[in-house]
């Protein structure tokens, strides 16, 4: 497998660091040469790793071509590179869809859209694939778990579902800060939260043939604290502020 990276940013970073831990082995991996401090980095690291000429170049060189940059400079990234009949080219822009991709870069060629995300790194990641081409099912399946995805409609709902990282954290800071001023000191507090979430996190993951329903009920003592929490969050609006932010951004994205 001879792999390409055009746009050696934080994401094709991440990704090279977990194919390079796992068992991919591909013949070479070729990186654009901006970021300059990444793909020295890389290359220097990593003796799989060479940087490319130019862009171009990287895709000369490649059987199968992630594209790694910003979705506000993709169309101007795109348009002057040049794709040979049954290339692949794998999307991770966030927000460009398949017709746009397939616009810009031919009839012949193969496109997915992926969506990796940071701990790929680790080969933790969680990737939806879109539509779920066996190479790049192979491929992320190697930095994790890959995820199927068949319809454009799911997509855009998977994209939804990976920009929840933000409120993850900001969901822990303000209990943190919460905690912090009835005199918690917030890394007590965030050992104690981030350590609670990952076990039940495990457990939601485990369990996958129960309904989230019975895991909130067999989590949550009748009458006692657990439930009392969860009923005054959905009473004051944090369920409805919850699925109303969601609504926004899936309307930002379906309209992107
Ligand atoms: N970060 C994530 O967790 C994540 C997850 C999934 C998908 N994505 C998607 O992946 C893409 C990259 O995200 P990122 O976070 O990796 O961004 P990033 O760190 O800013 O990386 C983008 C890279 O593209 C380079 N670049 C800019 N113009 C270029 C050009 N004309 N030719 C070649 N390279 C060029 C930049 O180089 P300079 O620094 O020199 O400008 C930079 O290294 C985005 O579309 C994003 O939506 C990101």
């Amino acid at each position: 497998m001879r792999i390409g990276f055009v746009g050696t940013g934080t994401i094709a970073e991440a990704i090279i660091e977990g194919v390079t831990k796992s068992s991919l082995a591909p013949e070479y991996i070729v990186i654009s040469p901006r970021n300059k401090d990444i793909a020295g980095r890389l290359a220097a690291m990593h003796e799989v790793v060479r940087i490319g000429d130019t862009n171009q170049a990287v895709v000369d060189e490649s059987d199968m071509i992630f594209i790694a940059v910003r979705p506000q400079v993709v169309e101007e990234v795109l348009r002057e590179l040049t794709f040979r009949p049954k290339q692949h080219v794998v999307s991770l822009v966030a927000t460009l869809s398949a017709d746009q991709l397939r616009c810009w870069l031919g009839e012949e060629v193969i496109i997915t859209q992926a969506i990796p995300l940071p701990f790929v790194a680790e080969r933790q990641g969680v990737t939806a694939v879109f539509p779920p081409n066996q190479e790049a099912m192979y491929f992320f399946a190697a930095l994790g778990t890959a995820i199927a995805v068949h319809s454009k409609d799911e997509f855009d709902l998977t994209a939804l579902a990976s920009s929840l990282m933000g409120s993850y954290f900001g969901l822990l800071e303000g209990i943190a800060d919460w905690f912090s001023e009835k005199g918690m000191p917030a890394e007590i507090t965030r050992s104690y939260v981030a350590r609670l979430f990952a076990s039940l996190s495990d457990i939601a993951i485990k369990s996958s043939h129960k309904p989230l329903g019975t895991l909130r009920h067999e989590y949550s003592t009748r009458g006692g604290l657990n439930e009392q929490l969860f009923q005054e969050f959905s009473h004051l609006g944090g369920l409805d502020a919850l699925k109303g932010a969601l609504q926004k951004v899936h309307g930002r994205i379906r309209g992107a």
